[in-house]
């Protein structure tokens, strides 16, 4: 038996938010609400110690958060908190699971929650001897939150929770009195919740079985319930409509930034940028307006992200240069490379070390190796090119015959001249030329010349005997 569990409410189904995707699936800062919830309880127990409470759109949920190694418990209808607080004290009788002496409860859609606080909550639980320890905020507005009421002003005493819906007119009309919000996060000694979860009754305007209830039982029962102010309001904002989640979302990105600009990377205009929490910058890496970096993007020191850029679970050297407009997708850049403006580098391309990828370049699954060039308007998909390589203006290697794809290998200083086409499957070994316009369907041997289109033909006088004859046929006419 260990000392304390942890439930996370997931199953409601987030009316406000009026999506089809289920709440905490929502994401801010680049990942799903219940993800944040969980990677904060997995700080305080283990996985298997974390129970996730799940009804609507359970299956989703349960496929996106299984990964984590956390364990479900099915509420298969959402009657209120109260209600999946009793889904779990039913869980631990039919699996026949001792359940630990103390719970924390945590909502799937307050997400900022930080381990310092789970970790403080629990400590003045235990330090309390309390039987319900609820964690508070004073926002600037408390409207749609259920109020704490202490019992005297400074007290940590607490004599109940009023919803929002319950807020009598007299309450409504004062509520500098009711400014004290309940962040839906607990901590329970687990005898005492379930001995009284049987008792809640849902005659309230919402027809729900409120967790929040337990509060006013326990008092009158003579237990404790106290109640912990957190450090900072935003980490107990809950997300239930777009608007909360992109003010949680704009709070994560303020971290994020901050967190890379600590760490000696400079950042222009932060608040234009929108960068995960994954994601990794060394010092001296200059980022300009309005650039997103997500996923598991890591940059190294030196480079300069120029505005609008995209970078997505990419791994990027040091001393890179990615111009205005670029857009990279699971790709990797090496140390000096220049990119942009506008490239497109698509999943898995490896930009080699010194490479460049010029305007309106797309690659994809290809290699350019290391000083190679590639600066206008072609498209490399598929492709393997060696070290010191030129591929000129306009270059397009044929991958696609309308059923596979095929590759194309160019070895080492081999050089492409402009427009031409390479018909995959072919191979340009090292040192090889191809002469500008042209399609080359054969495979071209080491430093040999390939010409693959029709030779100038060049007719003197045409121009000017067409433009005799013209003005001879205008004379006639008139
Ligand atoms: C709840 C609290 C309120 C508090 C607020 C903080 C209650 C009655 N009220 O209100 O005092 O200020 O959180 O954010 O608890 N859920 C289930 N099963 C259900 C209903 C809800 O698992 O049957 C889950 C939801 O998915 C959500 C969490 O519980 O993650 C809270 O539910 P929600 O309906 O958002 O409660 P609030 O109205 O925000
Ligand atoms: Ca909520």
């Amino acid at each position: 038996m260990s000392d304390f569990g942890i439930v996370v409410m997931a199953a409601g189904k987030g009316t406000r938010l009026k999506s089809a995707r289920p709440k905490v699936l929502h994401a801010v800062g680049g990942k799903a609400l219940l993800l944040h919830v969980i990677d904060a309880a997995r700080t305080q127990v283990s996985a298997a110690d974390i129970l996730v409470v799940v009804g609507h759109q359970a299956a989703q949920i349960q496929a996106a958060a299984a990964p984590t190694g956390v364990r479900f418990v099915l509420q298969p209808q959402q009657l209120g908190t109260g209600h999946a607080l009793q889904c779990v004290r039913d869980w631990y009788a039919e699996t026949g699971t001792t359940p630990p002496t103390h719970l924390i409860v945590l909502s799937g859609d307050v997400p900022l929650i930080r381990p310092e606080t789970i970790t403080a909550l629990r400590t003045t639980h235990l330090k309390q001897n309390a039987a319900m320890t609820i964690l508070t905020a004073i926002p600037p507005d408390p409207t749609g939150y259920g109020r704490v009421l202490r019992k005297q002003d400074g007290s940590e005493d607490v004599s109940g929770i009023v919803e929002q819906k319950s807020l009598s007119e007299d309450e409504l009309a004062t509520p500098e009195r009711l400014r004290e919000i309940n962040s839906g996060i607990y901590a329970f000694r687990t005898s005492a919740l379930f001995d009284r979860l049987g008792k809640l009754a849902n005659t309230n305007s919402a027809g729900e079985f409120y967790l929040t209830d337990i509060a006013a039982m326990l008092v009158h029962d003579e237990e404790r319930v106290v109640a912990i102010a957190a450090d900072s309001v935003d980490e107990v904002l809950g997300a239930n409509t777009i608007a909360e989640m992109m003010h949680l979302d704009a709070s994560f990105r303020e971290r994020s930034a901050a967190r890379l600009m600590a760490a000696g990377v400079t950042i222009f205009r932060p608040d234009t940028c929108v960068i995960d929490a994954s994601v990794q910058v060394s010092a001296d890496t200059v980022i300009e307006p309005f650039v997103q970096l997500l996923g598991a993007t890591t940059i190294g020191a030196n480079c300069r992200i120029r505005s609008f850029s995209v970078i997505e679970n990419c791994t990027i050297g040091e001393g890179v240069l990615i111009r205005n407009g670029c857009i990279l997708t699971d790709s990797t850049v090496g140390d000096g490379a220049q990119l942009g403006p506008y490239a497109h580098i698509r999943p898995e391309s490896q930009i080699g070390a010194r490479a460049h990828v010029g305007n309106f370049v797309e690659t994809k699954k290809t290699t350019l190796g290391e000083g190679s060039k590639a600066n206008h308007l072609a498209y490399l998909g598929d492709a393997t090119i060696g070290a010191g390589s030129n591929i000129g203006a306009g270059v397009i290697t044929c991958n696609y015959d309308g059923v596979h794809k095929h590759r194309t290998t160019i070895g080492d200083g081999v050089f492409v001249g402009s427009d031409s086409t390479l018909i995959a499957p072919v191979t340009l070994e090292s040192g090889s030329y191809v002469a500008a316009g042209s399609s080359i369907t054969e495979d071209v041997p080491a430093d040999a010349l390939a010409l693959g289109r029709a030779r100038q033909v060049t007719k003197a006088g045409w121009a000017s005997d067409k433009r005799a004859a013209a003005r001879l046929a205008e004379g006639n006419g008139r």
